[in-house]
């Protein structure tokens, strides 16, 4: 409540006008005063009337600006009008004076981040130039086919490639080869702009780009290539289903895994004894957290071609889940055992062992886990996750920020387009209070960022640092004591 010689001072001033006087206003009233607008503030806020709870609360923010109260409501006001520039920085600023312990205000603050990520992601997209990912990503992604028509036909080297000058398929076919990505969608266009009687290689071509496509974030342009192999009389059996596959896995990135449902129906009914549809199906289960049916999937998978090792050792991890959920001790040895067995089996397949050290991390069997580590960076030396994720390890098990942040770094030297390890290395520079680097950081990886969802996450993380960096030296409280939001 003001005092009554404020009150007095309120109506000297004719309450309306105050906000031109402030300099002119005693210390000892600027408290009641500031308080009498945030309580006029709250009033307007029940009759909905917005903009006058921010003109209010404004008013007392001027007289104190580290008034929580005035600043979480002109916060809430904002976020109404959708004002999300302003409503993050007020709630960043509560946020910050109460040392990120206000549970409400950090709801907010997740809340406001994801609109205005939404919206900045909106406006990203629609200025994207596409991005072709690291060699070794392109590499991953096309062994993960394992029965494809078409990626068996790219890696034959011994059909001649004939003399002369490559033109479409075949000269996408070489551009593969000797990894010249760029010329690849090109290459396919020309194929397909060939007439019918001159063309051998339509649906290759098809598949080929949509799978650059769908690399380069291109989903709408991928679906369309999808669609015309799907509707093509003259394509196998098996190129249609892989075209169904990786429509399923599209459409799962691009809308929701429930759009794709009906496509899982129609695959199961074309491929009931295809590996790769069991695998591709399964992912598309664990993305949805249907982890009890992916299990049965990679079962299938399995059955279908013991010989994948991919799909083998999923199937070793999901055992393990299984086995932890039913508290299954009899499951979970034959899982661990599995998992050494597919070691043995494919000693070059990455994916054991970053399965094993995934279940090893969650264990906190810290010491195999980094040793696994060391041998899979042996064997797949060019993958950035990996040093990330080791940095993780040492982090999470010993609290070694300076050698987490080193491995990181390395990381990004080998490759760096690796989206994931500017997102976690910003996300460390965020704790370590290094707001101006983590931002740096963030817009790196929203550069390589392939879908909208993806950006729409790297962009409040950029966003609320970014807020942090502002509000913090506004208020003047040290980046040291910066905590990272959500
Ligand atoms: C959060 O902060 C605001 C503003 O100070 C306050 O009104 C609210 O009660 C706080 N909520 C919690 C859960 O601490
Ligand atoms: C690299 O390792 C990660 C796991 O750390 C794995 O998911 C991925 O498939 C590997 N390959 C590439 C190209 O990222
Ligand atoms: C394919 O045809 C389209 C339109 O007919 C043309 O714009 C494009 O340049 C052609 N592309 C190639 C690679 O031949
Ligand atoms: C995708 O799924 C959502 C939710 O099930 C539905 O509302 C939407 O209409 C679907 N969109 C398409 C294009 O199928
Ligand atoms: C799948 O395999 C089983 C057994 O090998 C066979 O009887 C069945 O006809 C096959 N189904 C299809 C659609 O190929
Ligand atoms: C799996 O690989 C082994 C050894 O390389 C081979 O003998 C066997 O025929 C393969 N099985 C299938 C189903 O391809």
């Amino acid at each position: 409540m003001p005092s009554s010689a404020s009150l007095k001072w309120q109506i000297a001033l004719g309450l309306g006008a105050v906000g031109a006087a402030i300099d002119t206003i005693p210390e000892e009233f600027k408290t009641d005063l500031a308080t009498y607008y945030q309580n006029r503030a709250a009033a307007y806020e029940q009759l909905k009337k917005w903009s006058s709870v921010i003109t209010d609360c404004t008013k007392a923010i001027e007289l104190n600006n580290r008034y929580e109260k005035a600043l979480y409501r002109r916060a809430k006001a904002e976020e109404m009008t959708k004002d999300w520039v302003n409503a993050l920085d007020d709630v960043t600023s509560v946020c910050l004076l109460q040392n990120f312990g206000n549970q409400s205000a950090l709801l907010m603050a997740d809340r406001v981040l994801k609109e205005l990520g939404k919206k900045n992601a909106a406006e990203a997209i629609k200025n994207r130039k596409p991005v072709i990912p690291s060699k070794n990503f392109i590499k991953t992604y096309f062994s993960s086919f394992s029965e494809d028509p078409v990626y068996k036909k790219l890696r034959e080297t011994t059909e001649p490639l004939g003399l002369g000058e490559l033109k479409g398929f075949l000269k996408a076919k070489l551009a593969f080869a000797t990894e010249k990505y760029e010329e690849v969608i090109p290459a396919c266009t020309e194929e397909l702009n060939l007439s019918e009687s001159e063309s051998s290689y339509k649906i290759e071509a098809f598949s080929l780009r949509a799978s650059f496509y769908f690399l380069t974030g291109q989903f709408k342009e991928a679906l369309e290539d999808l669609t015309a192999i799907i509707e093509k009389e003259d394509a196998d059996l098996l190129t249609k289903v892989n075209a169904l596959i990786k429509d399923l896995q599209y459409i799962c990135r691009l809308k929701s895994c429930q759009n794709a449902s009906t496509i899982s129906i129609v695959l199961m009914e074309l491929g009931p004894n295809i590996s790769d549809v069991f695998h591709h199906r399964c992912q598309v289960k664990l993305l949805m957290e249907k982890t009890e049916e992916a299990r049965s999937d990679f079962k299938k998978a399995v059955e279908l071609n013991p010989n994948f090792s991919v799909a083998v050792v999923q199937k070793c991890y999901s055992d393990y889940r299984h086995a932890m959920a039913s508290q299954d001790v009899t499951l979970l040895m034959q899982s661990m055992h599995d998992f050494r067995k597919a070691i043995d089996r494919f000693p070059n397949c990455p994916e054991t062992y970053i399965l094993f050290k995934q279940v090893k991390t969650e264990r906190q069997e810290f010491q195999e886990a980094e040793e696994l580590y060391q041998q899979v960076m042996k064997i797949d030396p060019n993958n950035a996750s990996i040093f990330v994720h080791r940095g993780l390890l040492l982090l999470q098990w010993k609290g070694e920020i300076e050698k987490a942040v080193e491995l990181m770094k390395e990381g990004i030297k080998i490759d760096d387009k690796s989206e994931f390890a500017y997102e976690t290395l910003g996300t460390v520079e965020v704790q370590r209070g290094n707001l101006l680097l983590a931002i740096e950081l963030f817009n790196k990886a929203i550069a390589l960022a392939r879908s909208e969802m993806e950006m729409v996450h790297l962009f409040s993380l950029r966003d609320a640092a970014a807020s942090q960096l502002k509000i913090a030296s506004k208020l003047g409280v040290g980046p040291h004591l910066l905590k990272g939001v959500s």
